[in-house]
């Protein structure tokens, strides 16, 4: 990469937009693919715009841990003699004992990010970091679009802008930050995708009252670690429900995410789908996993015995204005008890509000008018996490994430990741094959039938 409309010759299976875990894993399965089948290399690249590999870093608080289990790794459950497990990692990192004596399934999230960088780092080769893909467009050669070569432009950390051609892509952009509507993100107004970067920029002292928005995960953690981290501060949380709900990982609940419930769900009727999401929303969203929730009442409760209190859950409330004056920062919060709406004057406010889902169309700009959208004007996907295409198109376009309406409650978490990187892999190699066949031995069709 560097050179302003500089054009790389070579034609790759497979280009990867987006480095995080997901397209890690892919970039995992394919190495292992290549491994078991040296003549038929895979020509793989990802794309990642960050600096150097980082997943969710503003959001790695003290003590925060992963929700799913260890071996819901980036390839244990495709393949579990990867050496790319987190049991590799740990054995690598000697530590492995000392993880058993540990007797946790569910590792700090700082852990988990140093497993992904280790992972990361053995595949260094096949990323390049500070590259932002900014498109994707059916390829032209002499002047005519080809059905089955894909361009893909990406600009570099210096602006410059190259262009690499692939028969296939695979989006994984990872989820959108999403505020309440109205509301701008400033130096003083957060959402929570950024919060500790921007809290490490602040004096601690200067934040006297503090507002968290939401009753998830992302709140809950925020909550406690702004209370923990700033003993002199008030901190308020705006809490939606009527206090926070806990987060179904019990056994039965958590087979939606088992690989197995993808076929269920993606096969099953549009009622099956429906009660997939009716009965186990909350295993994921607007929820809080048990401990985060019990470590603060307990805060709570320690205040009410104490006889002061700067901790104040504010329930049944939601925001709906963010007003400034000078460098002032009032929140408005409106009481769904009776509908008043009230100010509080905060020195920071964070938007633990959630996200929307990873979304193509932007990257695809005009060419998305070639894949196809359902009645509820969501993309079509195949069982291989393919878009449908609208034409004649062979190329690939590979969703990784997005695909909640097709594939289900797992789409977007790491529960699935090292099986769905297998399928798009094993998919892009069969379509491979299919076409060097072709190609080798076209149909003969016999006289008689002409
Ligand atoms: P992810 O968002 O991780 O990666 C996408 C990458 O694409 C990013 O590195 C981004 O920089 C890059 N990118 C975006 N646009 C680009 C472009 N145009 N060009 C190049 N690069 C681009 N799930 C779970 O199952 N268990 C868990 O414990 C957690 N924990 C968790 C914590 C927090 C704080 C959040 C917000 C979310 C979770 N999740 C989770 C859910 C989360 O979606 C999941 O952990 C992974 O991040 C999904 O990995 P992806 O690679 O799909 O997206
Ligand atoms: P989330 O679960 O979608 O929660 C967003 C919250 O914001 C909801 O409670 C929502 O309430 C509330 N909200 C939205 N608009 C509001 C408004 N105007 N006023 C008040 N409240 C409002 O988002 P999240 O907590 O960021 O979690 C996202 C994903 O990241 C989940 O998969 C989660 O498990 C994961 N995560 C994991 C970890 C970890 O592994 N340790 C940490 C953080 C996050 P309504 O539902 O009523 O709209």
């Amino acid at each position: 990469m560097g050179i302003t409309g500089r054009r790389n010759q070579e034609i790759y299976d497979v280009v990867g937009i987006g480095f995080g875990p997901s397209n890690l894993s892919l970039a995992i399965a394919l190495e292992e693919h290549g491994a078991s089948a040296p003549e038929q290399p895979v020509k793989s690249h990802f794309f990642e715009r960050q600096p150097t590999f980082g997943w969710h870093r503003n959001m790695l608080l003290p003590s925060t841990t992963m929700q799913i289990s260890f071996l819901k790794d980036l390839a244990t459950f495709r393949n579990p003699m990867s050496r790319f497990s987190f049991v590799s990692f740990l054995h690598a990192s000697n530590r492995l004992v000392q993880f058993v004596n540990n007797q946790d399934f569910y590792p700090t999230r700082q852990e988990f990010h140093q497993y992904l960088e280790w992972a990361a780092a053995g595949l260094r080769d096949r990323v390049t970091y500070g590259a932002e893909v900014t498109s994707i467009r059916p390829a032209a050669v002499a002047g005519a679009t080809t059905p089955d070569l894909l361009e893909i432009e990406v600009r570099g950390s210096d602006g410059t802008t190259s262009v690499v051609t692939a028969r296939n892509v695979a989006i994984s952009t990872g989820l959108v930050p999403r505020l309440p509507e109205g509301v701008t993100a400033d130096e003083r107004v957060w959402h929570s995708s950024e919060f500790l970067s921007r809290f490490n920029a602040q004096t601690p002292d200067d934040l006297k009252s503090v507002a968290v928005v939401g009753a998830g995960q992302s709140a809950a953690e925020i909550t406690r670690f702004l209370y923990d981290s700033l003993p002199h501060a008030e901190v308020s949380a705006v809490i939606p429900s009527y206090g926070y709900s806990v987060a179904d990982d019990t056994p039965f609940a958590n087979q939606v995410f088992d690989p197995g419930a993808v076929d269920e769900y993606y096969f099953g009727t549009e009622r099956a789908q429906d009660a997939f999401w009716r009965y186990h929303r909350n295993t994921n969203y607007s929820v809080v996993d048990a401990d985060v929730i019990r470590a603060l009442y307990q805060r709570s409760y320690d205040e009410q015995v104490g006889g002061s209190q700067r901790l104040h859950f504010r329930n049944l409330t939601r925001v709906t204005e963010v007003k400034r004056a000078g460098s002032g920062t009032r929140v408005v919060l409106r009481s769904l008890l009776d509908d008043r709406t009230e100010e509080l004057a905060v020195d920071a406010l964070v938007f633990a509000t959630g996200y929307d889902g990873l979304d193509p169309s932007h990257l695809l700009g005009e060419f998305d008018q070639h894949f196809q959208r359902g009645a509820a004007g969501r993309h079509q996907v195949e069982r291989d996490y393919r878009l449908v295409t609208a034409s004649g198109l062979t190329c690939g376009v590979y969703l990784q994430g997005g695909t909640e309406h097709s594939h289900g409650l797992s789409s977007s978490l790491l529960s699935n990741i090292a099986v769905r990187s297998g399928e798009i892999a094993d998919s892009i190699m069969l379509r491979r094959t299919e076409r060097e066949l072709d190609r080798t031995c076209p149909v003969q069709v016999a006289p008689s039938a002409v």
